[in-house]
């Protein structure tokens, strides 16, 4: 996927920026606060229907303004100009909307998976810091962008999850009628387990990517490890409700399922989070999204876009050296990346023979 032009308004703090893009490698340099990251916000809120950093949607309005908008042109094959598309998102009037061609989405839902981002950020690191619900919420995007039945499960799931919690805690302390509690659980049990199932074999083939990567950042001998953590791994999700409902009447709320899922990683056998070193988390969490990026390729046969934040700032010189020579690759597509310096992107990428264009941004 390639994304030629993008034009942002009133967009967090651009009132009105435009920019042509080339194929390859595309650097944004400016100081702090210029603007930068909010780029490749707008490339990821353009493809994923929100923001990476702020889920309020209202707070992406320029300060002031009261409406934006987000405009690209999107080419899914290099050499058909036939497939060339135009994506048009708008908050008007507290209202999200998203045009494909000039054709409204009747669900925002229908456009995930058409535009594959992969988006490396400083903030990643809340993966390995953070509880698992942001694990939960990594592997969710990773397979839906893929597969749109998990997407709809996920909804399915999340919808009789809150009634089955809704119907504990309105009947507290009553005599239930466990007729009524079954009859949830005969709902939600046979989409948890087709949840299972996906996460499991994305996990399965995540797992080689993944390691492979982290040794070609790491450059280490360290052998890293994800585990899948879920009561479904040995069971059905009927009878983990069976077993747990006790403990769920009494607690009102369903207390194990998928929703509880979680990934553990681990670096020659201890928690990363309690063990490895700053270096060692920074290349575990790249690797993960290049791995996402290769899951993303290896499943779509497409390049996805690949949006690097402050990249630089986040491993030594030699070893992005050493990342960006392989990004100038056929491995990879499209690149934006963005930098304080714009001589340190120029420098890094001036040996290669690749298309590349560089914007300066000014405060
Ligand atoms: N809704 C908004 N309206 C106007 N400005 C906003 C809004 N949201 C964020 N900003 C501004 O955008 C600027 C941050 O932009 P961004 O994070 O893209 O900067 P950057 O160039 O990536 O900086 P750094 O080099 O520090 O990472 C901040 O000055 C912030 O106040
Ligand atoms: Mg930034």
């Amino acid at each position: 996927m390639i994304l030629s032009h993008l034009r942002l308004h009133q967009f967090k703090n651009h009132e009105n920026s435009s920019f042509d893009f080339c194929d390859k490698i595309n650097s944004i340099s400016g100081p702090n606060g210029s603007g930068k990251t909010n780029i490749l916000d707008a490339i990821y809120t353009l493809s994923n229907t929100k923001s990476y950093f702020n889920h309020i949607d209202q707070q992406l309005i320029q300060f002031g303004k009261d409406e934006y908008s987000l405009k690209g042109m999107f080419r899914a094959n290099e050499s058909d100009s036939n497939l060339d598309f135009q994506v048009l998102l708008t908050l008007q009037n507290k209202k999200k909307s998203l045009k494909k061609n000039g054709k409204p989405y009747s669900r925002l839902l229908e456009h995930i998976g058409t535009i594959q981002t992969v988006f490396i950020t400083p903030y990643d690191i809340s993966l390995v810091f953070e509880g698992s619900e942001e694990r939960r919420k990594f592997i969710d995007f990773t397979i839906s962008q893929i597969n749109k039945n998990y997407l709809f499960a996920l909804v399915e799931y999340r919808k009789y999850l809150d009634q089955r919690n809704a119907f504990l805690k309105s009947n507290f302390g009553r005599n239930i009628d466990s007729l009524i509690l079954e009859s949830f659980d005969v709902k939600i049990s046979p989409i948890a387990d087709e949840i299972h199932k996906a996460r499991k074999a994305f996990i399965d083939e995540f797992i080689p990517l993944f390691e492979e990567n982290y040794k070609f950042i790491s450059e280490s001998s360290e052998v890293p490890h994800i585990d899948y953590l879920s009561p479904l791994n040995n069971k059905s999700m009927l009878s983990v409700l069976e077993e747990n409902r006790t403990s769920d009447l009494l607690s009102q709320r369903t207390g194990l399922g998928i929703h509880k899922d979680d990934i553990e990683f681990l670096l020659n056998n201890q928690p990363l989070k309690k063990f490895g070193s700053q270096g060692q988390i920074k290349s575990f969490v790249i690797a993960l999204k290049i791995a996402q990026y290769q899951y993303f390729k290896q499943n779509s046969q497409q390049y996805p876009i690949l949006l690097l934040d402050d990249i630089f700032e986040k491993i030594d010189s030699q070893r992005s050296q050493k990342l960006m020579e392989r990004m100038c690759s056929t491995e990879f597509g499209q690149i934006f990346i963005s930098d304080t310096h714009s001589e340190r992107i120029i420098e890094h990428f001036n040996p290669f023979d690749v298309a590349q264009k560089h914007f300066t941004l000014v405060k």
